[in-house]
């Protein structure tokens, strides 16, 4: 840890020495990280259509996350000043402890709907008499991924009344290790949708997984000590998150900042953030939409903060294998399984989540943010070292006037000495 202590004080390059040197990354990872040409056209156009181009994000590294004990260095890509710093702020508050957290097997929802279902009793009869031999015809799909521990482990069925009449919903269940999982899944529902279409004598439509990962929660906890963040801080957040149980408005912008954190790990290790987001937002839905989130004081005094949440990441897949940095990224966190990658993902949006509530709560979000934006502007004006940046910044902080004009009269005074 002591060796990442004012790690946001070095340059760039400083910093990526010491990333480099703690991971060993070799040369060529290292070129993926600061070329910011990195992702060839050529493979750009293999991996979407209609390509002209790629477009670039700032790639960061959340520094004091312990984890289960473990150190953990974390790659957040975002466009947003303040996130990158927020989680830091908030992980170091957490320490020595940290955050415990755990994650559930890689259980994916597959769902088959099955329409015009003339008899849906005697459908679903025939799905459960034929339980086994729908599953072993869902397993065939994944045998060649039985060696990951992927496989199919059951379904439910159930009658759907719908407005254009009864259907039939088989949700599939299952793992698919430490891929993502879409494509796993759904080549699996249209390979068993056949005997699905005969056993209910219906039409079988769609065949799809279902963004909703519920069975594939993480969950995280922390605890910030009264001495470490001030009774003020603590008691602004338990306000800050009654606000956000009780109105939706709030709550939207709760998990939004929660979700911060998390998108921009996922979009830094290649991950579907869109599907990440949308498990997120119906999982907070379930029953009223409610803040995923959740803080109570114990009896020390101390505030518990806890974080639980779908989230459907892999550390293998196409998307990783082809983009040049994202398996530098989860290198850099040292992962091996997207259990430790979800888990290190709930621990960042509840840091990103206790650094807002924290900020909202007391002085308010936009002193943070003024400092960050200070910054940009010093280094806008011409500012070069981590020094001369910070100088400027608190000159532009202090006088309250963020002109680059400004800027640069600050920035020529200081080197005149
Ligand atoms: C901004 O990106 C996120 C916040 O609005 C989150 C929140 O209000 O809790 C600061």
């Amino acid at each position: 840890m002591g060796k990442f202590s004012g790690f946001y004080k070095l340059s760039p390059e400083e910093r990526l020495r010491l990333v480099r040197d703690e991971r060993s990354l070799t040369g060529d990872e290292v070129k993926a990280l600061v070329d910011s040409g990195a992702l060839e056209i050529d493979k750009a156009d293999k991996t979407i259509e209609n390509v002209i181009g790629a477009v670039h994000i700032p790639l960061g590294i959340a520094t004091n996350f312990v984890i289960n004990g473990k150190e953990m260095l974390v790659p957040m890509a975002v466009e947003e000043p303040s996130v990158v710093a927020a989680a830091c702020r908030a992980a170091k508050q957490a320490l020595p402890e940290g955050f415990k957290a755990e994650a559930e097997d890689s259980v994916m929802i597959g769902q088959v709907q099955v329409t015009k279902v003339k008899d849906a009793a005697t459908a679903m009869k025939n799905i459960d008499a034929n339980k086994k031999e729908i599953l072993n015809k869902a397993s065939e799909f994944m045998k060649h991924v039985e060696q990951y521990g992927c496989g199919v482990n059951d379904f439910e069925a159930k009658e759907l009344h719908t407005d254009r009449g009864a259907m039939i919903l088989l949700n599939f269940q299952i793992n698919v290790g430490n891929a993502q999982g879409a494509n796993m899944v759904n080549t699996t529902l249209e390979g068993v949708a056949p005997i699905i279409e005969k056993l209910t004598e219906g039409t079988v439509k769609l065949r799809i997984v279902s963004n909703l990962a519920d069975k594939r929660k993480a969950k995280a906890t922390a605890v910030w000590k009264k001495d470490a963040v001030s009774k003020e801080v603590i008691e602004g957040v338990l306000d800050a998150y009654e606000f956000a149980k009780a109105d939706i408005h709030r709550c939207a912008t709760h998990n939004k900042g929660i979700m911060n954190g998390i998108d921009a790990v996922a979009m830094a290790t290649g991950n579907d953030w869109r599907s990440v987001e949308a498990g997120a937002h119906s999982f907070a839905a379930i029953g009223k939409y409610q803040p995923l989130t959740h803080y109570y004081k114990n009896e020390n005094g101390d505030l518990v903060g806890r974080i639980e949440l779908p989230l459907a990441v892999a550390t293998v897949g196409p998307a990783i294998s082809s983009s040049p940095t994202a398996s530098v990224a989860l290198k850099i966190m040292d992962v091996k399984s997207s259990q430790e990658l979800a888990m290190a993902m709930a621990c960042v949006g509840l840091a990103n989540n206790f650094a807002a509530l924290s900020a909202l709560g007391t002085v308010g979000i936009q002193k943070g943010h003024m400092k960050l934006h200070a910054r940009n502007i010093a280094s806008y004006a011409g500012a070069e070292s981590p020094e001369e940046i910070e100088k400027v910044a608190d000159t532009l902080t202090e006088k309250k006037d963020f002109s680059v004009e400004y800027a640069k009269k600050v920035l020529e005074r200081l080197r005149k000495g």
